[in-house]
């Protein structure tokens, strides 16, 4: 068996191209560099060995395995950036092992690279199928195999970078979320429950995700209003109220430099609106609302409903559908979104009861 070889990479690496390997948040950041690592699946011992010397004198830290399943183990413990697979293993076969990795929403964007057979175009359409980023061809070419390596990990450290700001975001979100203790668990509930309404609708997957990451998103503008309003318990004086209504075009200001954020803005900034035009920031009427601010707004409203706060008790979900269905007549929600919502909630009874129970007990 083949051991992992972090260390020695590490060592044997001394002197190597270091410069070109650093993530580009790792230099920005002035942290100590950490170099990428590569995880190699291999059964042939000899061509493990040679990509590994290889990949080692690079820079690169190199951890091994010899089949499916250690390959697995080692993604686990070790984190890699990309992985190099040969297609033909004992145990799990290269496909299975890429298969994995790209269904498992923790690791689909690590780049894998499907080692394959000269002439094995079968092999490269089941890899395609995987879910492979890149194919090599053996006897593996030294050239094309950095090429090609620099070339994933490069993309990876921008989607990484992508990540670590979104993830920023949502802590920033959820730690204005947790200044109030009665409104726990509101925004992943919103997060859950308004993609869900967005699939139910028809709406296309990019516009879902969008709802989602809103749902979590949508107050981060309440940043900018003092502790003393957003947590005051009796009314708003008209001063207090206009700088909470801020909150909208505050928070669409955060998220906007964000380029994955594009579909998520217009949730953020309309959310408060009503279809009579009564709402903020912009007063938008009917069909000029965002469809997908539209669907959020009917999730925000029912959740808000059926939790317990110091001052109400948790409202059943009847109760809470037939208050909105009311606020629906007086012209603020979608009839239509609305409808469906209902609609979805009756075919999704026993979840909905278990998520209105969560509510209450927030
Ligand atoms: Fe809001």
């Amino acid at each position: 068996m083949v051991t992992s070889s972090r260390v020695t990479a590490v060592l044997r690496g001394e002197g190597g191209n270091w410069g070109r390997m650093w993530t580009t948040w790792s230099v920005v950041g002035g942290i100590q560099p950490v170099p990428e690592t590569i995880l190699i699946a291999d059964d042939h011992e000899s061509s493990l060995w040679g990509l590994e010397g290889l990949l080692s004198a690079e820079g690169f830290t190199v951890l091994t395995a010899q089949d499916g399943e250690a390959a697995l183990a080692e993604l686990e413990r070790g984190r890699p950036d990309l992985l190099l697979l040969d297609v033909k293993m004992p145990r799990l076969s290269g496909f299975d092992v890429c298969r994995q990795i790209k269904s498992d929403v923790e690791t689909r964007l690590i780049p894998v690279i499907l080692i394959t057979g000269m002439t094995a175009t079968a092999d490269r359409l089941a890899g395609i199928e995987a879910g492979a980023d890149d194919f090599l061809t053996k006897p593996v070419d030294r050239e094309q195999l950095l090429a090609r390596v620099r070339s994933l990990l490069r993309q990876k450290a921008y989607t990484d970078e992508l990540e670590r700001a979104e993830a920023v975001l949502f802590a920033l979100a959820r730690s204005i979320e947790g200044k109030d203790p009665h409104t726990e668990g509101h925004c992943e509930r919103l997060a859950e429950l308004s993609g869900r309404l967005g699939e139910f609708i028809g709406l296309e997957g990019p516009k879902v995700q969008a709802l989602r990451r809103a749902g979590i998103v949508h107050d981060i503008g309440k940043v900018a209003v003092p502790d003393h309003v957003l947590l005051k318990p009796g009314p708003l004086t008209p001063e207090e109220r206009a700088l909470v209504q801020r909150h909208p075009v505050v928070g669409e200001g955060i998220c906007a430099p964000l380029k994955s954020f594009q579909l998520v803005l217009p949730i953020i900034r309309h959310h408060h609106e009503k279809m009579d035009g009564s709402g903020y920031p912009d007063g938008l009427k009917g069909k000029s609302i965002p469809m997908t601010a539209r669907v959020l707004q009917i999730v925000d409203v029912y959740d808000a409903l059926i939790a317990a706060r110091p001052y109400k008790k948790a409202m059943p979900s009847a109760e809470a559908l037939a208050v909105m269905e009311g606020e629906v007549w007086r012209g603020w929600w979608d009839a239509e979104v609305f409808t469906a919502f209902v609609e979805m909630l009756g075919s999704e009874g026993v979840r909905v009861r278990r998520m209105a129970r969560a509510a209450a007990a927030d």
